[in-house]
């Protein structure tokens, strides 16, 4: 069969959202959980469209709200493909406030979503490769393989961790932190 391959632009996906009030957690700033829905939204639509299949959100990576989004803003989410595997696809997304009042933009976040294409059966099925037009994209896509590679090494050093602090006394390695041992 032969390979198929989409460009970026082909499943670039926008979405605008006005945050309104009742998007307000109890310290009147847009909940975290409004954002993250919106996020999958996108993500959903950038890799169904790349895929022409049905999709489902496998892991989300680097969800960091650096700035709050106030009631009023405009919340735009730029979903781009950035890297694919055999069934998987990794979204980039952007997020961007805008407050019209005060003519201003900030990122809130740049988030990574895993997501995997699945058949009418409910398996992983191939997805088309990516088309790789220019440096940011090449860049963007050899990034993913890194993450992938230092995800591996950390699962394992983790593991190896949680291994150690089985054989070292918890008093000795607790005695800095904020917390009161009552065993
Ligand atoms: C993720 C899932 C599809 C993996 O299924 P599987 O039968 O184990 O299939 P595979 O091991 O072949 O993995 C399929 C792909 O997912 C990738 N994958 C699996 N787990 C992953 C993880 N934690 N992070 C990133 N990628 C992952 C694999 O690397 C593989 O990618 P590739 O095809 O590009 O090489 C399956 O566990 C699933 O359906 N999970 C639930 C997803 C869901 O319902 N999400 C909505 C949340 S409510």
């Amino acid at each position: 069969m032969e390979e198929n391959y989409r460009e970026v632009s082909y499943s670039q996906t926008i979405v605008s959202e006005l945050m309104i009030p009742a998007y307000a957690n109890f310290g009147g700033k847009i909940h975290g959980g409004i954002l993250l829905s919106l996020m999958d939204k996108v993500a959903y639509a950038c890799a169904s469209k790349h895929a022409s299949n049905y999709c489902v959100t496998v892991s989300v990576e680097n969800v960091d709200f650096i700035a709050p989004v106030e009631v009023g803003e405009m919340v735009t989410l730029t979903a781009i493909i950035i890297y694919v595997g055999k069934s998987s696809m990794v979204v980039r997304i952007n997020v961007i406030a805008e407050n019209f009042l005060a003519g201003t933009f900030k990122t809130t976040n740049t988030s990574y979503f895993t997501m995997v294409a699945k058949n009418k059966a409910g398996k992983p099925t191939q997805v088309p490769g990516l088309i790789l037009k220019n440096k940011e994209e090449i860049k963007r896509f050899l990034e993913v393989i890194k993450r992938k590679e230092l995800k591996t090494t950390y699962k394992k050093e983790l593991q190896n961790a949680r291994l150690s602090l089985l054989v070292i006394p918890e008093e000795k390695l607790l005695e800095k932190e904020r917390c009161q041992l009552i065993l």
